[in-house]
């Protein structure tokens, strides 16, 4: 028994299990507080859209705990399912419909079905989900989940009342991390946290896992070892290299280039992608930074293309030094 639970990936451990528990998304929470109480009965479909790690699954099954307590039963009282399941549109002809047409068990007002990965479903199954929403909206509400609310056909999207996730900001993943950095014992540095920051854009279900891989080898976690484990530069270097070509020491920004490929076994287009991310934090003028925006994603097309990696990133190496600071 101990040993499942200890088992047990930190993102599940640790996903908050009450809307008072969530990590910021303050906005949303206030608003889905509001249907946990008195005008719980009130609630209409809901639809939450926004990046990944940001909590959405997670208010979901909060929401639906805070509103039903301990009558939370799954295929009874709600139903989780993913749209993107690989017999498609069958899901929502069957799966969907048999959970919404029948009525609600006694004591709840409403069952729940939440329906991931809306946005993935062509706009026919779309079509048939909005007729189900529609036809049983008295016995069941939905809380549909997408990246991308305009992926969602007009129809549902007026029908539902839109909730926008956002990324978690830099505070908001200190906190957690270090909370679950505490309850689970692990040392981490100041450097490695915000190492984790750069590396998660803002994703708390990356910045949880990533805690626990670098915890399982049990070294003291720094920044280093953050970039080792997640296969990413240390930003520094990715500034000096660019500073040594904008700088026109060609040669210097080419052994650099070269100790990165041979040091982290990246990919050009892994290499260019933090440049891209590291081009906004160079002291140079904003025209300089525009050409250099303009360059890199000229290198990244080719590279996607299938050009030799070597040739393309000696010859940005190459433009950065004419560029005019
Ligand atoms: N706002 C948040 N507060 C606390 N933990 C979060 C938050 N968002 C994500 N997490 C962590 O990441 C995991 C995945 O979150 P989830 O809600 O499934 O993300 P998604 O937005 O992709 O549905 C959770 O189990 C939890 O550990
Ligand atoms: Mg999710």
């Amino acid at each position: 028994m101990m040993k499942s639970q200890n088992q047990q990936p930190w993102v599940e451990k640790y996903r908050p299990r009450h809307l008072k528990d969530v990590v910021g998304q303050t906005e949303i929470v206030k608003r889905l507080k509001i249907f946990t109480g008195p005008s719980g009965r009130s609630m209409p479909h809901l639809m939450f859209a926004g990046p990944a790690g940001t909590g959405k699954t997670t208010c979901a099954l909060a929401l639906i705990r805070d509103l039903f307590g301990p009558k939370m039963k799954r295929n009874a009282t709600y139903l989780e399912l993913n749209a993107s399941d690989a017999r498609g549109i069958g899901v929502i002809r069957t799966d969907v419909k048999d959970f919404a047409k029948t009525q609600p068990p006694q004591g709840v007002p409403f069952k729940i079905l939440v329906l991931d990965e809306a946005d993935s479903t062509t706009p026919d199954a779309q079509q048939a989900l909005r007729r189900t929403m529609e036809k049983f909206t008295q016995n069941c509400r939905f809380i549909l989940i997408c990246n991308y609310s305009n992926k969602i056909i007009l129809p549902i999207q007026s029908r539902t009342s839109l909730f926008r996730f956002s990324p978690l900001s830099e505070s908001e993943i200190i906190e957690r991390v270090k909370f679950v950095a505490e309850r689970e014992n692990v040392d981490i540095e100041d450097d490695g946290i915000r190492a984790l920051i750069y590396v998660v854009n803002g994703d708390m279900r990356r910045a949880v896992n990533y805690l626990q891989a670098a915890a399982s080898l049990g070294e003291k976690i720094n920044e280093e070892l953050v970039y080792r484990i997640t296969g990413k530069i240390n930003p520094l270097e990715i500034h000096h290299l660019l500073e040594a070509a904008l700088a026109k020491e060609f040669m210097v920004a080419k052994r650099k280039l070269d100790t990165l490929f041979k040091q982290y076994g990246l990919s050009g287009r892994n290499i260019i992608k933090q440049c891209h991310q590291e081009v906004f934090n160079l002291e140079i003028s904003e025209r300089a930074k525009l050409d250099i925006l303009k360059l890199l994603a000229e290198i990244e097309f080719r590279l996607s293309q299938g050009a030799t990696e070597e040739i393309q990133l000696n010859s940005m190496l190459a433009k950065l030094a004419i560029i005019d600071l």
